[in-house]
């Protein structure tokens, strides 16, 4: 670690309280000069650090930029992190270094995307500085059968790290959208490469979307999306995201986040319309989740199916 870095994860720690510049050094094991240095280095780049004389420096509430020293002093897991300004889309990027080898748990973050991806062929709104786009490689050790767990238990890992850090309790819409107050906050795409001589699905990227202080959405979601309430630090929910979303796969063949899952589900009760691609809604009421994280519904005429997670989206009527 460089001492600009040491620095940073100093301040980070001490969020609440000034550091005096003789303190860092004598923890760092530097001359006074050298956190100087460091600390204008760390300006330089956009922290948002006060230095008052006799008190020592604090990192501003206000300064939100990404950070890997931040993100690994909250998180428990030490993984590589890769951070970027832009990318056109971070699970496009995941997928590149997932076929050049980059191991299970490798986190992907970007401060914008150009061409960021959503479900069933839409885009995700991914403005600079204001939102969390990451996407996590994944490397199952369970069934290729039980793959599609992970999709409902990305939601769980999300909605968890929210109510974490940002003390907010959020709704899970089937299959995997986040909403709070009625507005959707975040969205997730899971991508599986499957190994072509294997035939087995190598590495699956998890992609999440959040809006965080984004504003002014183009118009033809402004209606639907919204941003978490709160100040926090994004560098803390990232964190809190990953080491929920490794801890759940770990042991995501023992369904332990389904009931997590059923009781901020949004839609169990509801009327429903269910949409499948290129074809008219067909109206029915969403009755269960099952232990797949399937969606139990039942249609108008009294049939009962199991929405799995295909090529089918759902409206709350
Ligand atoms: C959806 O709501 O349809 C899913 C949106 C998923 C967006 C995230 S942002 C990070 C990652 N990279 C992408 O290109 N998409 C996902």
């Amino acid at each position: 670690m460089t001492v600009k870095s040491e620095v940073l994860r100093l301040l980070e720690s001490h969020r609440t309280e000034y550091i005096s510049g003789e303190k860092i050094a004598e923890s760092l094991g530097v001359s006074r000069a050298a956190v100087w240095k460091a600390i204008h280095a760390l300006t330089d780049d956009g922290y948002n650090i006060e230095g008052i004389s006799r008190k020592g420096y604090i990192l501003k509430e206000e300064s939100t930029l990404l950070s890997k020293e931040a993100i690994k002093l909250h998180s428990s897991n030490d993984y590589p992190v890769h951070i970027y300004d832009t990318l056109d889309s971070t699970n496009r990027q995941a997928q590149k270094l997932a076929m050049d080898g980059a191991p299970h748990g490798t986190l992907v973050i970007a401060e914008s995307q150009t061409e960021g991806r959503g479900r069933l062929g839409r885009t995700f709104f991914s403005p600079k500085g204001s939102g969390i786009y990451m996407s996590v490689i994944i490397k199952p050790t369970f069934d290729m059968s039980e793959s599609v767990l992970i999709t409902a238990a990305t939601s769980v890992a999300v909605a968890k790290a929210i109510e974490e850090v940002c003390g907010v309790s959020s709704d899970i819409k089937w299959v995997n959208d986040i909403y709070i107050d009625g507005k959707k906050v975040c969205g997730i795409l899971c991508q599986a490469i499957t190994d072509f001589e294997s035939g087995q699905i190598g590495n699956i990227i998890v992609g999440i979307g959040i809006n965080c202080t984004t504003e002014a959405f183009p118009e033809e979601i402004a209606d639907i999306a919204g941003c978490i309430p709160g100040s926090f630090s994004r560098n803390q929910l990232i964190a809190a995201v990953l080491d929920n979303l490794l801890s759940i796969c770990d042991n995501i063949e023992d369904r332990t986040f389904i009931p997590y899952y059923r009781s901020h589900s949004m839609v169990i009760g509801k009327e429903i319309n269910v949409i499948p691609r290129d074809e008219p809604p067909v109206p029915a009421k969403a009755l269960d989740i099952d232990d797949n994280g399937g969606l139990i519904i039942e249609y108008e005429d009294g049939t009962r199916t199991v929405l799995t997670t295909g090529e089918v989206s759902i409206r709350i009527r």
